[in-house]
């Protein structure tokens, strides 16, 4: 609050805060439209109250995520997307080609007269891990071991090569994980990311442990591990306090530099050891000896 004199004494005048107006998610768009920034031949879906939209152009499928000024905890939609606009630019400067696969390329962003934020990104065809668990719940369908070590493993990498540029996700969930078709991943989200992040309690490992839980909160890396492996039969008790082993390793330690590295190894282990196993029932006509998964 300001206070300012006048001929009648002192008087309380209540500073308003420099408050930019709120535009509606349809308006940003028009807005768009109107400075040649959006295009599109069709919108296939205009998710409103995420202020995400899938449209297609010349047959090619896109996302597009806009934020305006409204609060957003302690920022506001248009400071997460720039942050997140930065985060992919620092990841494609610091990967190469290959790596570049575990994140949606970027096409375009920018701000509209600092009035909202944009990010115009590849269509990622594939499923939230969300819904990769939640399908085999309702299903009641069991997904092979070496389907979902993969993935995993996939995902493993992916938050590996993440974290050789620094860079901490920040909101690990089943919603920001995606996997395709050909078992691959690709990590969304990096709106609360930042390299300001330590990896801990909540980033790497989560203070949820339940497996058993069939709903899909919790964040980091150790309760998406669990959630992935909830969805095969019979759990790999080895593999998942393997996991947790290392994980424990670097909070008490505080050093985590190594942490997705290690995991990564163990996880392809367990997936080469379960791979040369499926081959050699295959070959004796499914009555191969189980044997135990090596490292
Ligand atoms: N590149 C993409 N390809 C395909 N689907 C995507 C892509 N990006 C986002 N999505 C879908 O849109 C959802 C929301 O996107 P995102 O996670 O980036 O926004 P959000 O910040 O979580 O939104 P909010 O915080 O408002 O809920 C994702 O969970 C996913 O289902
Ligand atoms: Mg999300």
């Amino acid at each position: 609050m300001a206070l300012s004199l006048n001929n009648a004494g002192p008087v309380l005048r209540i500073k308003t805060p420099d408050r930019k107006p709120i535009i509606a998610y349809e308006k940003m768009k028009e807005m768009l439209i109107d400075d040649g920034l959006f295009d599109y031949d069709e919108i296939l879906t205009d998710d409103v109250a995420r202020s995400v939209c899938i449209f297609k152009k010349e047959g090619i499928k896109f996302v597009m995520k806009l934020g305006n000024h409204e609060p957003r905890g302690d920022t506001t939609k248009f400071n997460l997307l720039k942050n997140e606009d930065k985060v992919y630019l620092h990841l494609y400067n610091k990967l190469g080609l290959e790596y570049q696969k575990y994140f949606p390329a970027i096409i375009d962003s920018g701000s509209s007269n600092e009035k909202f934020y944009y990010i115009i990104m590849e269509f990622i065809d594939g499923i939230t891990l969300y819904d990769y668990v939640n399908e085999s719940y309702k299903k009641n369908t069991v997904r092979s071991k070496i389907e979902v070590y993969t993935i995993l493993l996939n995902l493993t990498k992916a938050l590996e090569v993440m974290y050789s540029t620094g860079i901490v996700h920040g909101d690990l969930s089943v919603e920001n994980v995606m996997i395709e078709k050909d078992r691959s991943v690709k990590l969304i989200d990096f709106e609360k990311s930042s390299k300001d992040i330590k990896l801990a309690v909540n980033t790497v490992g989560s203070t949820r442990l339940n497996i058993n839980r069939q709903d899909s909160e919790g964040i980091g890396y150790f309760f998406l591990v669990l959630k992935l492996l909830s969805v095969i039969n019979s759990r790999n008790t080895a593999l998942i306090k393997g996991i947790k082993n290392i994980i424990e390793d670097c909070e008490q330690s505080g050093n985590c530099v190594n942490v997705y590295a290690e995991c990564v190894q163990l996880i392809r282990g367990v997936l080469t050891s379960n791979n040369s196993k499926t081959k050699r029932n295959k070959r004796v006509g499914g009555g191969g000896r189980t044997i135990k998964a090596t490292r």
